[in-house]
């Protein structure tokens, strides 16, 4: 899985470095994307680092140096080894009350993209996971963030022992150019069935449908194990 994203990462940073001078991603934290997250900092110094912009999918609302931050795993697997310079990472500004955090980090996404009160931002890559309930982001199902139309990052108050976070919300994943889905493990079988096959409508990774873009689905064989007939967009992995 880690290979063949890593192709991807490299073809779609480069089309959007000639196509737009830089290349924006947003990252998710989880289990997932850890080794595909080393494997790009192993082999990433050819890449187009002073040109990348690291953004978060969501964040939980704790220091950077806890445990759960995503930022910390994101920071230590990946942007620490590569030559990126530091004003382009992007990241949810957890050092404040959960709703402020939410609209600061909105804030920053606008004035990156130079977007005022209104407007989505493309972002060239998103990177997510899945949930065994078939979340994606920090978007839950039957959760409010699911029905927004207008706020780029919403603040999501979660029961403990979790905590509450801050994520992009449905029209900004939909803006995408390239939305990848990365899904690994037996546990996750049923949700990716659910989202691909159906009937996965009320599922959060089964709403996001990029608008102008694509999404892809990498799992490996214990993920996929339940798909009857995986789509084209679907690479089943060992
Ligand atoms: C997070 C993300 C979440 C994650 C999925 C899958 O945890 O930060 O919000 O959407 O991508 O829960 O997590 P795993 O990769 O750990 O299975």
């Amino acid at each position: 899985m880690d290979g063949v994203l890593l192709e991807e990462w490299t073809a779609v940073s480069q089309a959007a470095v000639l196509r737009s001078g830089r290349f924006t991603a947003a990252l998710s934290g989880g289990e997932t994307p850890v080794s595909f997250y080393e494997r790009l900092a192993a082999s990433g110094c050819d890449l187009p680092w002073d040109k990348t912009h690291v953004f978060q999918v969501d964040e939980r609302l704790v220091p950077i140096y806890h445990p759960d931050s995503n930022m910390r795993l994101i920071e230590t697997k990946l942007l620490r080894h590569v030559p990126i310079p530091q004003a382009n990472i992007h990241a949810v500004p957890v050092g404040r009350e959960l709703q402020a955090a939410a609209r600061a980090y909105e804030k920053e996404i606008r004035a990156f993209f130079g977007l005022e009160e209104s407007g989505w931002p493309r972002f060239d890559l998103i990177l997510l996971g899945l949930g065994r309930d078939g979340h994606t982001a920090s978007l839950f199902p039957a959760s409010e963030g699911l029905r927004e139309t207008s706020r780029l990052a919403v603040a999501v108050e979660r029961p403990m022992p979790d905590h509450h976070r801050v994520t992009l919300t449905l029209p900004v994943l939909d803006a995408a150019h390239v939305v990848v889905f990365m899904v690994s493990g037996e546990d996750k079988a049923s949700a990716l069935q659910a989202v691909i096959e159906g009937p996965g409508e009320a599922l959060p990774a089964a709403l996001v449908r990029p608008r102008d873009g694509r999404s892809v689905f990498l799992a490996d064989k214990e993920a996929a194990k339940l798909l009857t007939s995986p789509p084209k967009l679907t690479r089943v992995l060992p």
